[in-house]
């Protein structure tokens, strides 16, 4: 789906499919350098991204290995509470493994806080975070981020990965939604 299918719920284009595929070249060239000979493997958090992962791992000049999890936050509402159930866990043992965690979007920073300790503790030789959107203004954590796409504002943003209600993950572009559509 691109932008021009459903502008009228978009009042801004943050970033074009064409933009976030050149600064996940950008990304995917440090992590070959910072990487060569250690067979990463690729954490993507399910479901936000799928198209992260789909599109780094495929920039990686490098070999790597690629496994998922599934989270969910305890919380009422929109409020993340930093209490994470995992509903799928890894297939992979992490011990002696190279782990790079991928996401769509650090927005609180909770979700991550919670992985990182739980990851930390299946001994892997090193743990590291890439994420393609930060939203900076509503940051809590205290987390390390080794590679960060773009920061975004602290809006409603959906496309390439990210949803509402659902809908908009497979917009290949990134953009604030419309008041209208959740009002
Ligand atoms: C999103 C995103 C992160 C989390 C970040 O997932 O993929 O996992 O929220 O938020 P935080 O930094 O405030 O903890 P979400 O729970 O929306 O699930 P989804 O990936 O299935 O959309």
């Amino acid at each position: 789906m691109d932008s021009s299918d459903i502008s009228d719920d978009l009042t801004t284009v943050l970033y074009t499919r064409e933009q976030i595929a050149a600064r996940l070249a950008e990304i995917a060239a440090e992590i070959d350098r910072d990487y060569k000979d250690k067979f990463p493997l690729l954490v993507g958090v399910l479901n936000g991204a799928i198209m992260v992962v789909a599109d780094l791992s495929r920039a990686l000049s490098i070999h790597c290995e690629m496994d998922w999890m599934a989270v969910s936050s305890y919380g009422s509402g929109t409020q993340t509470s930093g209490v994470v159930r995992i509903l799928k866990d890894l297939s992979v043992d992490l011990a002696g493994r190279h782990v790079l965690v991928v996401e769509d979007i650090i927005d609180t920073g909770l979700t991550l806080t919670y992985l990182m300790q739980n990851l930390a503790s299946r001994d892997p030789a090193s743990l590291k975070i890439m994420t393609m959107f930060r939203k900076p203004d509503a940051f809590k954590g205290d987390l390390e981020i080794a590679y960060v796409g773009f920061d975004l504002p602290n809006q409603f943003v959906v496309g390439y990965g990210l949803d509402y209600a659902g809908r908009y993950r497979n917009l290949t572009d990134v953009g604030i939604l419309a008041p209208h559509v959740y009002s």
